[in-house]
């Protein structure tokens, strides 16, 4: 798999060590920031590098590559548009051909932010209409997956949150506790929503799909739709922390640099048939997240 050293990417290896039985190949740029270092092989592989992609895969010639790399920073992929291309898009078009020809099953990471977020939940085959940078890239490489003719599956996930080994990624459930545990005051947005995914559930539907050969586009998320704001105060409340340093802010005075859909969500039916997909509800979720953090901790 890429992009080993990211949320879901760790969540990935921990899970396919739990299977047991399998010959794992982790790869990520730099060196292995994972605490367990054992079961499986790590390659430090640059995706964009084609001829590191095609060494690593004339050795190994893996029966199936799950693609969680990406640049992932939705604001920075406006001003660097360069970097961005080659992460999201041109890197995913190299690994089709190399996929080709090696006859590997491709599980490839994409996103809510490719629909409009005019009209969610949104089913499989509702209409993309990406309304930034990040999501266009993210768009145009699932058209290549999608007309290559090899064996595919995209997995589309929203707002990704849990615990990585070396604590180097944030999200909303650990910057809102972070913050609000420093008493710093957040602006959280209240008009926008999203259905939040614990990163152990999806790493569970992307190994199945990898394991099973499953074969289209999947929504993978978990089932609570909620606005961003709701989002915070219930991890506030969670981690009983005050929720008077939330300030509500709507996406107009936010102003990020990259257009956001208003309203996503996922109908995840075709998931939980195919994938064996069962997520944790939001405060599951929490709780999972507070143990790692302790565990972490100690
Ligand atoms: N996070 C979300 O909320 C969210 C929502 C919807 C969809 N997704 C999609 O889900 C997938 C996984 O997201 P994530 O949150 O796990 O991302 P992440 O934590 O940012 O992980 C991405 C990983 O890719 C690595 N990487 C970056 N450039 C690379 C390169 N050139 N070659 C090889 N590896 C490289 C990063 O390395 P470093 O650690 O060294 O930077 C990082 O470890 C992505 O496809 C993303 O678009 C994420």
């Amino acid at each position: 798999m890429t992009g080993s050293n990211g949320l879901l990417g760790q969540k990935i290896i921990y899970g396919l060590l739990a299977q047991g039985g399998i010959n794992i190949i982790a790869t990520s740029r730099g060196a292995n920031r994972m605490r367990e270092k054992e079961g499986y092989i790590y390659e430090d592989l640059d995706i964009t590098e084609e001829h590191q992609m095609a060494e690593v895969f004339g050795k190994y010639k893996p029966s199936a590559v799950i693609n969680s790399a990406a640049y992932t920073n939705v604001d920075a992929c406006e001003s660097n548009r360069e970097a961005c291309r080659k992460l999201n898009l041109d890197a995913v078009a190299t690994l089709v051909e190399l996929c080709r020809k090696y006859e590997t099953h491709l599980v490839h990471l994409s996103t809510d932010f490719v629909f409009d977020g005019s009209d969610g939940p949104y089913k499989e085959d509702d209409t993309p209409n990406p309304q930034s940078y990040y999501a266009e890239t993210k768009y145009e490489a699932e058209k290549i997956i999608q007309a290559s003719g090899i064996s595919w599956a995209i997995l589309r996930t929203i707002i990704i949150y849990g615990v990585v080994d070396d604590n180097s990624r944030s999200n909303v459930v650990l910057w809102t506790k972070r913050s609000l545990e420093n008493k710093q005051t957040i602006r959280a947005i209240n008009d926008q929503y999203r259905a939040p995914t614990l990163a152990e559930d999806l790493a569970g539907a992307c190994i199945h799909a990898a394991l099973k050969n499953a074969q289209g586009i999947f929504h993978v998320s978990g089932r609570e739709l909620m606005c961003i704001l709701d989002i915070v105060y219930l991890v506030a409340d969670f981690f009983q922390l005050d929720k008077s340093y939330i300030q509500p802010v709507s996406s107009a005075e936010l102003n990020q640099p990259a257009r956001r859909p208003p309203v996503t969500g996922f109908i995840i039916d075709k998931a939980i048939q195919e994938l064996d997909f069962h997520p944790h509800s939001f405060l599951e979720g929490l709780a999972v997240v507070k143990k790692q953090l302790e565990s972490v901790h100690n």
